[in-house]
């Protein structure tokens, strides 16, 4: 198995360019990647994405674009130039929107003599229910609905997604074993759940066929972060 650090991707949920710089220096090279969402972009910029490759460390944008795929594309061009090593949009924004993300970003990096990110799609957000899909006009159990929106994803020649844990072992195996599969909702058994409502433990998301796992208040609201990270290696590793 490759090296487990590799697999944690740390969210960097955090409101100031300092916070985040704290939290990279503490954890650079103990975990795989950091997690840039919507706040910390919003409130920062590229330049926190700047701070953290300049550290040598990889960056997963996670801004979730959805929107024409015109203006998708160009943002896609953007990422690809910020150098993530991952970015990340909505399914819903259809086949087209999805397709013309990734020839962009390809393009892009060829350009730029630069990889390619990965590129995965949202699915389903997690905080929706059937309820809340059918209020949107979509009618029928959730799983059914991520799983066809995985299968678009494929089809457009996106990398992967990124699923809650009771999605991955129905998406792994519509899609097959080179999609990408990155899953928030992790907890060792010892710890609360704060607002994840069905968690699995790192070994267990890895086991179900998981690629890489979204981990935050478990590292960054532990007294001892680095000791949390090293438990959390140790049971993908047991
Ligand atoms: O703190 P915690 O480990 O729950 O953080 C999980 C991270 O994954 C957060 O950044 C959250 O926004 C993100 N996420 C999630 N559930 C999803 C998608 C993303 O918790 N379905």
């Amino acid at each position: 198995m490759s090296d487990p650090k590799e697999k944690i991707i740390f969210a960097l949920d955090v409101d100031h360019f300092s916070e985040a710089q704290r939290w990279v220096r503490l954890l650079k090279d103990k975990v795989g990647i950091f997690k840039v969402g919507k706040q910390l972009f919003t409130h920062s910029g590229p330049k926190v994405v700047d701070m953290i490759l300049q550290k040598g460390q990889k960056v997963f944008l996670d801004l979730k674009f959805h929107d024409i795929p015109n203006t998708v594309a160009r943002a896609g061009e953007e990422a690809t130039k910020l150098n993530v090593t991952m970015f990340n949009l909505h399914a819903l924004g259809g086949f087209e929107m999805m397709k013309k993300a990734m020839e962009a970003s390809r393009a892009t990096a060829k350009d730029l003599g630069i990889s390619k990110p990965l590129i995965l799609a949202v699915t389903v957000l997690t905080s929706m229910d059937e309820a809340g899909l059918k209020e949107v006009g979509i009618q029928g159990p959730v799983l059914d609905e991520v799983e066809r929106l995985a299968t678009l994803a494929l089809k457009a020649g996106i990398d992967g997604v990124v699923a809650s844990p009771k999605e991955i072992g129905a998406i792994r195996k519509r899609c097959g074993e080179k999609f990408l599969i990155v899953t928030p909702g992790i907890r060792l058994p010892s710890e609360k759940k704060d607002d994840q409502k069905r968690t699995l433990s790192p070994k267990e998301a890895i086991q179900t066929g998981a690629n890489y796992l979204v981990i935050g208040r478990p590292i960054k609201d532990a007294k001892d972060p680095i000791a949390a990270v090293q438990k959390i290696v140790e049971d993908i590793s047991s």
